[in-house]
């Protein structure tokens, strides 16, 4: 049994996710106790009131119980998993990281209260800019002697994966495997694969690395509000592969040893292999010419300017 606690829950990308949780498609060997946080304000309150309400109608075998709240405190109680879709969205004109300024209450907030968890709590985070409001949790608990393991502190890179490989698919009419992500969440962020001819295709082709990049803002312009079902699938493959593990190399944000020259400390994307029972490893050993350096230098660029303005 996993108590899971899922913020933002009044949002579209939250309600895209949460039947994933309960209809098994994340944990199908577990039931779910499920704890959903918005803010409170009369909308969402009413939004998760009707939430709640549909859930008992889905009757999800999965699903034990729900509880609503308004205050981290309560909401993350002995939870095991915290995915953090809750935060201000992006606007078309805007980058990630111009949420910083007022998503980063938010998390310093919900860092603190990460001390009603379990110690072992894994925590992914989906709202934007990821990567930082992850570090910015991981920097809170650390600052304060909450006792959660660096590794337990994810951010979502799967959705620049899953999207890299359906366009890959559809420029290329070929079906791709093992493109993974390097440092940021950001217009910045850098493909690679370790697949010789999947990587002849993308290595100079600077239409598709750039769609990449590109992807989130192009998806707000056309319909003017941010993906809403590709982000919570991807929650959800970056969930049951760190769970259960997974043959491939995937992309995960986690808190930076030091490796490939990512400094220590950023929550940064790497090639990982999930082996199962929630162990994952930094994939060791890939190599990068000086273009592909180049490249992700400017990521991890991005990241430390982020990680200069926050102050926990
Ligand atoms: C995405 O990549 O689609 C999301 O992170 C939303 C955004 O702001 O781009």
């Amino acid at each position: 049994m996993y108590k899971v606690c899922v913020t933002g829950a009044a949002g579209r990308v939250a309600q895209a996710f949460i039947p994933l949780l309960c209809n098994g498609s994340i944990f199908p060997d577990k039931k779910i106790i499920l704890s959903l946080l918005d803010i409170n304000n009369e909308p969402q309150i009413r939004e998760l009131n009707g939430l709640k309400l549909e859930l008992i109608d889905c009757n999800y075998p999965n699903l034990i119980s729900v509880s609503s709240h308004t205050d981290p405190n309560e909401a993350f109680k002995d939870c095991d998993i915290i995915v953090f879709i809750g935060g201000f969205p992006r606007k078309p004109g805007m980058e990630r990281k111009d949420l910083l300024k007022i998503n980063s209450k938010i998390f310093t907030e919900q860092g603190l209260a990460l001390k009603h968890a379990k110690e072992d709590v894994k925590c992914l985070v989906v709202a934007n800019p990821c990567n930082t409001n992850a570090k910015i949790m991981y920097e809170v608990c650390k600052k304060n002697g909450i006792k959660i393991n660096k590794e337990n502190f994810t951010s979502l890179s799967r959705l620049d994966q899953d999207r890299a490989e359906g366009i890959y698919k559809e420029m290329y009419n070929k079906e791709s495997a093992n493109i993974f992500i390097w440092g940021n969440h950001s217009s910045n962020l850098f493909i690679d694969t370790i697949d010789e001819s999947i990587n002849k295709d993308i290595e100079n082709n600077s239409n598709f690395l750039e769609k990449i990049q590109k992807r989130g803002a192009e998806i707000i312009n056309v319909r003017g509000s941010s993906s809403t079902f590709s982000a919570a699938k991807a929650a959800r493959n970056h969930l049951k592969d760190w769970c259960y593990g997974n043959e491939k190399i995937v992309s995960m944000g986690v808190v930076s040893n030091g490796d490939y020259d990512i400094p220590k400390d950023l929550v940064s994307s790497f090639p990982i292999k999930c082996t199962g029972n929630w162990k994952f490893e930094i994939v060791q050993g890939i190599e990068l010419n000086d273009g592909k350096k180049t490249k992700i230098k400017k990521c991890v660029e991005d990241l430390q300017g982020e990680a200069s303005e926050i102050v926990v």
